[in-house]
């Protein structure tokens, strides 16, 4: 028998409902939305970060961020999360009743100003309002780094900058922080590399992989997470998303993908395939397109 060093338990973190409809140019309706994240619930993921309460203008996809977050059956046993960019959108995630805020912060300046129109530092000083205000109100924080792996616009990213922002994110007081591939640009050395130096710092636990599948590593990525001990990976159900500020990004690692090769490799995940699979094909026939999952399109041939 090989021996291998995989978690027994992995959580998926289903960021579908965000970072999967925020790219898109066609709205999906908001009872076709809830309809969908009840589906997600009812499969049993435990989590799910179900929209952002950033500025509509700049992300229509999700302008129906508190008719959402309301209207959803919310389970006991799953956590509902929401993209919170500043004081004004945790005000909104506040008052619909969001269990977690997701805050995001880039590596690099350049993507840092056009996705959130700020500096760094200045959208440090904003961040440690809005975790300090979310701790308060009893909520648990989740912080986002973009563009780990490298940026769009500035290409490599230094480990320094990452190591500095995860410091900064800890500081805060977030209780878990989320490594972005924004642009799907990683390979399994490079997550090694960026690992080593998270985890001299970090407990595994605390440490999540964002990972978009652009050149098709995700997968890959994951695993070689998952040998260095991370136990929590993000992902979008069919492979949808993107980031509208980041020309090049395309999906997330699928769910249902990423589901179907922890369950065979005898990882828990406590999640229903057959219920994964409904909520996919639902929001494929609400997108009106095919999804980008294998486990989508090997459906559609068999
Ligand atoms: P801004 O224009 O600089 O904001 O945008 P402002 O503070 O100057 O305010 C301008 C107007 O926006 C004002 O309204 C504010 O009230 C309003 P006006 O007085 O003109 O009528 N406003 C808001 N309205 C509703 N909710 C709010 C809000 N804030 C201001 N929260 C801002 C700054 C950050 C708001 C904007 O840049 C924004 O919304 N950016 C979000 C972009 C985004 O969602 N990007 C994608 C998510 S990140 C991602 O995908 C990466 C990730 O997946 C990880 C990875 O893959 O790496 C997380
Ligand atoms: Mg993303």
């Amino acid at each position: 028998m090989v021996k291998h060093n995989f978690p027994k338990k992995v959580h998926i973190r289903e960021v579908g409902p965000r970072d999967g409809l925020q790219n898109e140019s066609n709205f999906i309706q908001t009872e076709d939305k809830i309809e969908w994240i009840n589906l997600l619930s009812a499969s049993g993921l435990s989590y799910i970060e179900v929209t952002s309460f950033v500025n509509p203008t700049w992300i229509p996809a999700l302008s129906d961020a508190e008719l959402v977050a309301k209207q959803i059956n919310k389970f006991d046993e799953v956590t509902y999360a929401a993209l919170v960019p500043n004081m004004k959108g945790l005000t909104r995630a506040l008052e619909s009743k969001i269990d977690e805020v997701s805050v995001f912060i880039s590596a690099s300046e350049t993507h840092n100003k056009k996705n959130i129109n700020k500096t760094i530092t200045e959208t440090e000083t904003v961040l440690s309002e809005v975790v300090r205000e979310s701790i308060a109100n009893n909520k648990t924080v989740r912080g986002y780094i973009s563009t780990v792996f490298g940026c769009p616009y500035e290409g490599n990213v230094e480990i320094e900058k990452i190591i500095r922002l995860s410091d900064s994110l800890f500081e805060m007081g977030i209780d878990e922080l989320s490594l972005g591939d924004t642009i799907g640009i990683a390979n399994p050395l490079q997550v090694n590399f960026v690992l080593e130096e998270l985890l001299k710092r970090y407990p595994a636990d605390k440490i999540a992989m964002h990972f978009h599948n652009t050149r098709g590593t995700a997968m890959a990525n994951v695993l070689a997470s998952l040998e260095m001990g991370i136990t929590k990976i993000d992902s979008s159900i069919g492979g949808l998303g993107g980031c509208p500020y980041a020309p090049g990004a395309s999906g997330n690692l699928a769910t249902d993908d990423l589901n179907y090769m922890l369950t065979g490799m005898g990882i828990q995940t406590n999640i229903n395939s057959d219920k994964l699979h409904a909520a996919a094909l639902f929001i494929q026939d609400k997108m009106n397109k095919p999804l980008e999952s294998h486990s989508l399109k090997y459906s559609s041939t068999n």
